[in-house]
């Protein structure tokens, strides 16, 4: 009766990785417990999430090789892999929400979010163009929510512009805000494929881990271009901008609990260190105390069937 803070299965986003081919089915070597799932799959893992009562789930494609080209020109392709998934959940489980992240890395042979010139430099401006298109193409198969995860400036604005003139208006954009250039992100590169391409570092626009105002300054960038909510990431190490962001806008702010921070509980539970489940469920609570909305976490399934079996 006295707690401050509530967390219900309605509070998570269950982040999912797509595959096709011989990648489909496939466990993710340092992600204990997740796998690439075929699209026939991904449907059941969203029967599974209606059932356990999370509202949404977000598609990671683990683009096959030959796909993958300089200007990750897949991403454009209607019939894409994430795509096709997109399609079949939302015909199989329209109650489900889908939000489809908006980024070049899963489709480009350098690993880079966006276009890079002869240096390795990402180029925004141009990238900005490709990612509207790619906007364009996940809500036309029917993503609810498009999420650019590249940190590219300006490109809320050119995606919300291209998703109105297409007629997508009621498409939500949940921008990743504050990403900082962290290294708690290699687990989901071995997901999706991107790490062991990576050329140089993201961080020339990802955000520096020293900093917080600048956070405050991306999000009211986004805000400012049409994002309807934003998130920080990753999550456990940023707290406090999670809380400052709550403070300064009154819109929606979600935390990426991020590969590492699971494969870091999952290390610990696995080497007897602490309960996993406790773990899992103190630091989802620790989310909304600090002011999230809600969470993207991997243990999104396992924590709804907590929260069930706690009922
Ligand atoms: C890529 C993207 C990344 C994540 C989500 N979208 C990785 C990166 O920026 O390199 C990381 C999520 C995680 O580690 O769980 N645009």
């Amino acid at each position: 009766m006295f707690a401050e803070t509530r967390l219900g299965a309605a509070d998570l986003i269950w982040p999912l990785f797509v595959a096709e081919g011989d990648r489909a089915g496939s466990p993710v070597g340092s992600l204990p417990g997740v796998s690439r799932w075929s699209i026939d799959a991904i449907v059941e893992r969203g029967r599974e999430a209606r059932d356990l009562g999370i509202p949404c789930v977000a598609l990671f494609p683990d683009t096959p090789r030959d796909l993958r080209s300089d200007d990750g020109a897949e991403a454009l392709s209607p019939d894409n892999l994430v795509c096709r998934a997109i399609a079949a959940l939302k015909d199989a489980v329209p109650e489900v929400g889908v939000l489809a992240d908006v980024a070049l890395d899963p489709y480009t042979s350098h690993g880079h979010d966006g276009l890079v010139d002869d240096d390795g430099r990402v180029l925004n401006d141009r990238t900005v163009e490709v990612l509207a298109l790619q906007a364009l193409v996940l809500a036309r198969a029917g993503a609810d929510i498009v999420a650019p995860s590249d940190m590219m400036d300006g490109r809320v604005a050119a995606i919300r512009g291209m998703l109105e003139r297409d007629g997508h208006g009621d498409v939500q954009i949940m921008a990743y805000a504050a990403k900082y250039a962290s290294a708690f992100y290699g687990p989901f590169r071995d997901a999706v494929g991107s790490g062991s391409r990576l050329k140089g570092s993201k961080s020339t626009y990802q955000m520096d881990p020293a900093n917080g105002d600048e956070a405050l300054r991306e999000v009211a960038m986004d805000l400012a271009e049409g994002a309807d909510s934003v998130i920080v990431k990753p999550g456990l190490p940023y707290l406090d901008i999670v809380r400052r962001v709550r403070e300064r806008f009154e819109v929606p702010v979600f935390a990426y609990a991020v590969s590492g921070e699971y494969a870091m509980i999952e290390a610990a539970a696995a080497a007897g260190a602490g309960d996993r489940d406790a773990m899992v469920m103190e630091t989802l609570i620790a989310f909304r105390r600090a002011g999230a909305t809600g969470v993207l976490t991997y243990h999104a399934p396992l924590a709804a069937r907590l929260l069930a079996e706690a009922r």
